[in-house]
């Protein structure tokens, strides 16, 4: 509680501070300089040291976060360039806009940050130079490498980055390892910060003191991905994902790299709100991508992943022409946008997910009528998202994705989930002699190979959700057509897996994974019983809340359709439920215990609430001030009825309305594993209304 008010007293002087006084100018003479985020709650300091050692150190008002760590990199082919450096530091710059997301969790963003650029030039022959530049946020950062042209550096071969994040204070740590065979999808483990091994970005935080923090990653266009190998004690350094050759990342100059991010909060829901990561992006480039709109989308995809039908052609084949058409009608009679199909096209008999050679983009299984299934969608008014399915193998995708979303585009579909199903280091694409060759999921390669599949599908007006992805670092602000992806592991664990997610994996995604970015989670499961041991480990009430907690503007409603035609009651949450939001804020949360968040509809005048908790019953307060004070709202309440349980009784839900305005106060009360779904309609002008 000291620390609390300490930190807002101190915040409310330096913001009456001027410019100059919190962003000073380099002094060359001790090879210092530092800058302040616009409010002066976060400053920098970069120095060399002795020998010439780059190194930057970030506190937060006045106390260290981050202890001065490294700068630098090693080449394959050249000296290394980490030593030896004087350096120097243009004049700090203001900087305050505010954009608009065509689409988003939040509709207007504001980005302002103050940005240092230091400049390191080695003291001797070559003489190379290195430039860092630093945006500072009141809530975080970002800083990235540029790469000047020299004549001394024009090819830039990387071995490693020895950036480094030397957390200053102990604490507890929520990751999942990197270099694993299953790319991204693991479970979370919480562990003190100084048992971490390697872990993948967004690696989150939270010292013993109670600050936040959440290392990742923006703008990861033409590198490799980065995760974070802890070296001793809170210090951890960047472990570049290997290329194709001993290089991680082969480049030539001039070049940036990603921005290596640090989002910094008093508390886990100001880590969720931040708006770094998009903000450290460059603007649409794509222009006007009104063809793409945010949907809740039903499909043919759970009765695979339950074993009842199968992807591959025969006798218990899932995307058939009358099944399909059945989705279709579903989706349209209970104004769902799309309808997703696995398993339409050629390839998938045999091993499916062996080396992705056998797929076809454009020839059907002949039980799938194609122009009959697209006829009939338009006359419905529904779209299909489109699937790919690559087994990882790029090489073979590049040579067809051109006339897959061609294809698409004729028949008026907007939306492709692509799949990367191969383990780790098994995604195939096309080597220097042009012969496939093996590569990391988050190898540079293949961030070059989602770039191209993000280019060609905008060129056909087709937006991406892509699955066993390349992580998530903010793209879809310059390519708003790279919508949404997996990245982690998703509902479909809970149909096999051995042993499923289990009622804390969403809270941890939350504060980690989601961070990065919209999630395709493919929420709203009511049958309960699967192959997993503990089928699905949640309530019927917090599977609706996952509608608003997990951010994705396309949602599936992934249950079996009789399952939904079998609930009318917990289904009208899920046909209520909007994918597009003006504003969104985040009540209370806990990284893996609890959370609370609300979200305003873009298109309409309502607010959605979903709030879920662990394996452990929680009593959450929900104030309404977010609600419009001069209006009544009914409050439609879908709750864990008293002795629901994620065990024993998950089905166990009490939907009820009650007359709110925004000085009410809701009591929340969630069973083990449980949840809440409410929606906000306003009933008229004035309180009394
Ligand atoms: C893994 C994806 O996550 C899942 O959604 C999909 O059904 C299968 N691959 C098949 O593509
Ligand atoms: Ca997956």
């Amino acid at each position: 509680m000291l620390t609390r008010r300490f930190l807002l007293s101190s915040t409310a002087l330096l913001a009456t501070l001027p410019a100059a006084a919190r962003a000073q100018a380099p002094d060359t003479d001790t090879g210092e300089t530092r800058a302040s985020s616009p409010d002066g709650v976060l400053s920098v300091e970069v120095r060399v040291n002795g020998e010439g050692r780059a190194e930057y150190s970030v506190s937060r008002l006045g106390r260290t976060i981050i202890a001065p760590s490294r700068l630098g990199f090693l080449l394959t082919d050249a000296p290394k360039l980490e030593r030896n450096f004087t350096v120097t530091a243009d004049a700090p710059t203001r900087h305050d806009e505010t954009w608009e997301q065509p689409w988003g969790e939040q509709r207007f963003m504001r980005n302002r940050y103050t940005q240092l650029r230091v400049h390191l030039t080695e003291r001797s022959a070559p003489n190379r130079r290195l430039d860092v530049v630093f945006r500072l946020y009141d809530d975080g950062l970002g800083f990235r490498y540029e790469f000047p042209e020299q004549t001394s550096l024009a090819s830039v071969n990387i071995a490693a980055e020895l950036t480094e994040f030397a957390i200053a204070d102990a604490g507890t740590a929520w990751w999942i390892p990197a270099f694993e065979w299953n790319r991204e999808e693991y479970l979370y483990n919480r562990t003190r910060i100084d048992a971490v091994g390697v872990a993948q970005t967004p690696m989150t935080v939270r010292t013993d003191d109670g600050l936040h923090l959440s290392i990742h990653e923006a703008a990861l266009i033409d590198y490799s991905g980065m995760n974070l190998r802890r070296v001793e004690g809170g210090r951890f350094k960047a472990a570049l994902t290997p290329g194709l050759t001993n290089a991680a990342v082969e480049r030539t100059a001039p070049f940036t790299t990603p921005w290596r991010t640090i989002q910094i909060a008093d508390t886990a829901a100001g880590l969720v709100t931040s708006g770094l990561i998009l903000n450290l992006n460059e603007p649409n480039a794509l222009g006007d991508v009104s063809w793409f709109k945010p949907m809740k989308y039903v499909g043919v995809w759970w009765e695979m992943h339950l074993n009842t039908r199968t992807w591959s052609s025969g006798p218990r084949h899932g995307a058939t022409t009358e099944n399909v058409i059945k989705h279709i009608d579903f989706a349209a009679a209970h104004g769902f946008g799309g309808v997703l199909v696995e398993g339409w096209n050629k390839g998938w008999d045999g091993d499916w997910f062996g080396t992705g050679w056998d797929y076809s983009f454009t020839e059907t299984y002949p039980d799938f009528d194609l122009q009959r299934i697209a006829a009939h969608a338009r006359s419905k008014g529904v779209e299909i998202i489109g699937h790919h399915e690559t087994g990882g193998n790029a090489f073979h995708y590049e040579r067809q994705m051109d006339a897959g979303f061609a294809l698409y585009q004729r028949l008026g579909w907007h939306s492709v989930k692509t799949g990367y199903v191969a383990d780790a280091g098994g995604a195939r694409v096309r080597g220097r002699d042009g012969l496939p060759q093996l590569a990391w999921h988050e190898s540079q390669a293949m961030a070059q190979h989602h770039m191209r599949v993000i280019e060609a599908a905008a060129r056909h007006q087709v937006a991406v959700n892509a699955h066993e992805p390349f992580k998530d670092t903010g793209l879809r602000r310059t390519w708003p057509n790279m919508v949404s992806r997996e990245g982690a592991r998703g509902m479909e664990f809970n149909a096999w897996g051995q042993p499923g997610n289990p009622p804390e994996h969403e809270l941890n995604l939350v504060f980690t994974r989601l961070l990065a970015g919209p999630m395709d989670y493919t929420p709203g499961i009511f049958g309960m019983e699967t192959q997993s041991p503990d089928g699905i480990a949640t309530t019927w009430a917090k599977q609706l809340a996952l509608y608003v907690t997990i951010y994705s503007p396309l949602v599936m409603a992934a249950d079996l359709l009789e399952h939904y035609e079998a609930n009318p009651g917990p289904f009208q949450f899920i046909k209520d439920v909007v994918t597009d939001w003006s504003e969104t804020r985040v009540l209370n949360g806990e990284i893996g215990d609890f959370v609370t968040i609300v979200r305003k509809d873009r298109n309409a005048d309502q607010w959605f609430l979903g709030a879920m908790t662990d394996e452990h019953p929680r009593v959450l307060e929900a104030s309404l001030s977010f609600l419009d004070p001069d209006r009544r709202y009914r409050a439609e309440i879908y709750r864990d009825a008293p002795d629901a349980h994620w065990k024993t009784n998950r089905e166990a839900i009490i939907i009820e309305s009650r007359y709110v305005t925004a000085s009410d106060t809701l009591v929340l009360r969630l069973a083990p594993g449980g949840g809440q779904a409410i929606r906000f309609v306003p009933t008229g002008r004035g309180r009394r209304a």
